[in-house]
């Protein structure tokens, strides 16, 4: 969030007329009620960049972009959102709350070089410890683990020592004041005013983020004990979801693609047999964050976690989100050992490299594990199973993909072909009723995005239909957070009676991303003819509804609610929503 006010906020944009503040940087030529130039943010030779001045927003046609007067600003210039509402500002004089902020932003910044400095102390200590007498038991350990001396230093792995305030004394000694030393979260206070560190007696990894800084820390019981890992709290500087334990690396190994494990331990041990391009998550679950750091530096991502069925359920998981931020995901999983270090230390890196070779594309890993839920020697179920392959199938967009899975999962699961192509195209025709612009949009996931913004459309056009539609569908079952952010806000503007519109909307945006996202939403959907309103509004609720229930069921199989999840989602398809009883 940005660091002023609402109101601030929108004084500025409503001084700063968005056609005047882009046409200081683009040539707009009126046309109709928009105007229209070549975009700054892609090459092009016919102008397929927008500006419209009611609802002051812009969006390119070509490269998808779009957003407010404030928006545009952060994408030209290159700017954070304060910095681009400051910019807005001086250009009409007007007056931001400034000292104050521009204090915080320095005392912000040198909090946080002060928490590096303190990370970079504290994994030399660590280091130090390990080399030493002190940390011979955990040297030990890493000899079991066979980590070799150069992976170690590599790493940089370490040992915290048993005694409890050795990190704290060793950091104030360095001149570190309390308040900062706790704010790294290596250390705490304990009621009787001592200060203890968090780690003690514990192998140590530090977490380094892409620039090479040292942001964190890992920590693993030596022997058995309990809690086995133990990590870095999140601080100024150490953000969980947005790091990736030896992003670095990978990063540094210029493949394209990353081996996604899930242990510390699996990551050195695959580094270690050569394959630099692995990436952990840090002991929290695998989210869309991640999947947008992968995807600045990957275009596809192996899954590799481990055998049981937490590690499946993990991959399950994890495949939406990392295809929604476009990365191509491949499925991988080892056998005759629990996890990759174990396998890596059974048959060698040579064997691991094979194993590499034959990861799956991860449909074919979803139908598989689809199919275990089934007895296809029953009828019931091998219909249900068709249809759950059909929906499966019908999220690719490539018709000549579809068509290879179509032929594998059908010799796989012995249904007939044409069974589940039928099935296919009466989930593509639901989709049908929602009219787009259809220009670069493809309809993906069975349409179940343009369900969602198809319904927000509606939603924005008259506080009739959100007086119907918020009695029967809830933000959270828009599933995906930016359209469950989306919701939830257009909601509370109409339970306060606030205005509600596109310039509103967008604005509530903080992001280039998702000032892209909403504007497109917006510019993308057409109208309704009124008595086509109704059934389309219904089709659409239905849609989401039933991609909500059907994401709570995949979530956990075991999940003791089940039944009943499955029973209402088959209610959804009774649900009516009627305009006369608005
Ligand atoms: P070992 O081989 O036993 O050292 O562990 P591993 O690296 O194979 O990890 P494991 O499969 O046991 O767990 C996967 C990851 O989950 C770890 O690397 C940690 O990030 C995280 N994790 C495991 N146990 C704990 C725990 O007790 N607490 C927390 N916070 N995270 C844990
Ligand atoms: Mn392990």
């Amino acid at each position: 969030m940005s660091y002023y006010p609402r109101e601030v906020i929108d004084d500025i944009r409503s001084g700063n007329d968005i056609v005047d503040v882009v046409g200081q940087y683009v040539k707009l030529k009126r046309s109709g009620s928009s105007y229209v130039g070549l975009c700054p943010f892609h090459n092009e030779k016919t102008p397929s960049f927008h500006v419209n001045q009611d609802g002051q927003y812009f969006h390119c046609f070509g490269c998808g972009v779009g957003g407010d007067v404030i928006g545009f600003m952060m994408k030209y210039g290159n700017y954070s959102y304060p910095d681009a509402l400051k910019v807005l500002a001086e250009r009409i004089n007007y007056i931001l709350p400034e000292g104050e902020m521009s204090a915080d932003i320095v005392k912000k910044r040198e909090l946080k070089q002060n928490l590096y400095e303190i990370h970079k102390i504290a994994a030399r200590f660590y280091y130090e410890q390990l080399m030493s007498d002190n940390g011979k038991i955990a040297a030990e350990y890493l000899d079991k683990r066979e980590v070799k001396l150069g992976i170690r230093r590599k790493f940089g792995l370490g040992y915290s020592p048993v005694a409890k305030g050795a990190l704290y004394e060793n950091l104030k000694s360095k001149g570190f004041s309390e308040d900062t030393i706790l704010k790294s979260g290596l250390v705490y206070k304990r009621d009787n005013g001592a200060y203890y560190d968090k780690f003690f007696n514990r192998l140590m990894f530090p977490i380094i983020d892409v620039y090479g800084n040292i942001i964190g820390f890992g920590g693993r019981v030596l022997g058995d004990g309990q809690p086995k890992y133990l990590n870095s709290p999140e601080t100024e500087i150490f953000n969980k979801s947005r790091n990736l334990y030896n992003l670095n690396n990978a990063k540094a190994s210029k493949i394209r693609e990353f081996i996604l494990v899930e242990g510390y331990m699996d990551a050195i041990a695959i580094y270690q047999a050569g394959f630099h391009n692995v990436v952990a998550s840090l002991g929290t679950a695998f989210n869309e964050n991640h999947a947008k750091v992968l995807k600045s530096y990957a275009d596809s991502v192996i899954l590799l976690f481990d055998s049981d069925e937490a590690g499946v359920k993990a991959v399950l998981r994890a495949i939406p989100v990392l295809e929604n931020a476009g990365l191509k995901i491949k499925v991988l999983q080892v056998h005759d050992a629990k996890d990759p270090d174990e396998f890596i230390k059974r048959f060698g890196a040579a064997e691991f490299g094979e194993l590499l070779k034959t990861a799956k594309n991860h449909i074919i890993f979803q139908a598989e594990q689809l199919q275990k839920k089934y007895d296809l020697e029953i009828l019931d179920d091998k219909i249900a199973f068709s249809k759950d392959i059909a929906k499966l199938l019908s999220n690719i967009e490539s018709s000549i993909e579809t068509d290879a899975y179509l032929k594998e999962v059908s010799k796989m699961t012995d249904i007939d072909l044409p069974a589940i192509q039928d099935e296919i195209a009466k989930l593509n025709n639901g989709v049908a009723v929602v009219r787009m612009a259809s220009k670069g949009s493809k309809i993906n996931k069975n349409g179940i995005d343009e369900a969602r913004s198809g319904l927000i459309s509606i939603l924005v056009s008259n506080k009739v239909y959100y007086d119907l539609l918020s009695k029967h569908i809830k933000p959270e079952e828009f599933v995906d957070d930016f359209y469950v952010k989306t919701v939830s806000y257009i909601y509370s503007l109409y339970s306060q009676d606030k205005p509600v519109n596109k310039e509103s909307i967008i604005g509530y945006f903080e992001t280039v991303e998702e000032q892209s996202r909403i504007t497109k939403l917006f510019v993308r959907q057409v109208g309704y003819i009124d008595d086509e309103i109704e059934k389309a509004m219904n089709d659409l609720v239905r849609k989401v509804k039933e991609a909500y229930y059907d994401k709570m069921i995949s979530d956990d199989y075991s999940n003791p609610e089940l039944p009943k999840l499955m029973e209402m989602k088959r209610n959804v398809s009774k649900l009516y929503i009627s305009l006369s009883d608005g």
